[in-house]
């Protein structure tokens, strides 16, 4: 069986649990697909979802804060340093997993995942035990406000891609709270307007527009879609793109 691992990444509060919801609820309304979830959260207080996998049961940071009395900071490093020494639990969780698509909710504050040994290492046990592994970068709409944010985005997906070695695709989330969202959109004109914009804002301008320009050129996603995680808005979208990434169906242009 073709197992795809689809991590949620992305910084606190933009609604990484909220769209495991609405995507595991998409794919099986849409295509019957067998849907394992799984959350890596050690300090998830309320998860939207029925998790199969839930780490907090073995490495729960509020208890590790009380048992080495730590501030919920240092007992999310701690419980985190765990994981990372404890990668069999996943392992076993996944080996288990009879699923078309695994996927993998992350902890709330993306740095500690991320920054630490323990999002480089699960990685490489997904890659060990799935056909194809990804992840989603997933920023809040409110947050693009301005040409440079949307090179942010792509900057901080072509970052991660970097530090996971993974195809990472960005998505905008909670389009609902911002209908009228420019600048990010599916079609390469948007890219367009971006850039041409950059090169006209000066010096700096023309840096970002020049890192752009090779962003493009290599990536393999060039749309980014928009969501509504709340409204199940834009997921078919969000599909089509990691159906592409994960049959090597090629150009995604
Ligand atoms: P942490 O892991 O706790 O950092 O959060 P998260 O990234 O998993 O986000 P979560 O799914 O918990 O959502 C955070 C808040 O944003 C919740 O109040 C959600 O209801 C809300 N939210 C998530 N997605 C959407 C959306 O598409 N639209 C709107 N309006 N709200 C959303």
């Amino acid at each position: 069986m073709t197992k795809n691992v689809i991590m949620f990444i992305g910084p606190a509060g933009c609604g990484k649990s909220t769209l495991v919801y609405a995507y595991s609820s998409w794919l099986v309304k849409e295509f019957g697909a067998s849907v394992f979830k799984v959350n890596l959260d050690t300090a998830a207080e309320y998860i939207p979802y029925e998790p199969d996998f839930d780490v907090s049961f073995y490495i729960n940071a509020h208890r590790i804060a009380k048992e080495f009395g730590l501030g919920p900071n240092g007992a999310l490093v701690k419980s985190m340093d765990m994981l990372a020494e404890n990668t069999r639990i996943i392992e076993k969780a996944i080996g288990d997993a009879n699923a078309d698509f695994i996927l993998v909710d992350t902890p709330g504050q993306m740095e500690v995942f991320i920054f630490r040994d323990v999002a480089p290492k699960i990685v490489e046990v997904f890659k060990r035990m799935a056909n194809n592994v990804l992840a989603l970068f997933i920023l809040d709409a409110g947050v693009i406000k301005r040409v440079e944010d949307y090179v942010f985005t792509s900057i901080m997906s072509v970052a991660l891609q970097a530090r996971l070695g993974i195809d990472v695709v960005p998505v905008i989330n909670k389009i609902d709270v911002y209908p009228n969202l420019e600048l990010i959109g599916d079609v390469i004109s948007d890219v367009d307007i971006v850039t041409e914009k950059l090169r006209n804002s000066g010096l700096y301008g023309e840096m970002l527009s020049k890192v752009m320009d090779v962003i493009w050129l290599y990536s393999k996603a060039t749309r980014v879609p928009r969501v509504s995680a709340k409204n199940m808005q834009g997921l078919e979208e969000l599909h089509r793109i990691v159906h592409e990434l994960t049959c090597s169906c090629g150009d995604l242009t």
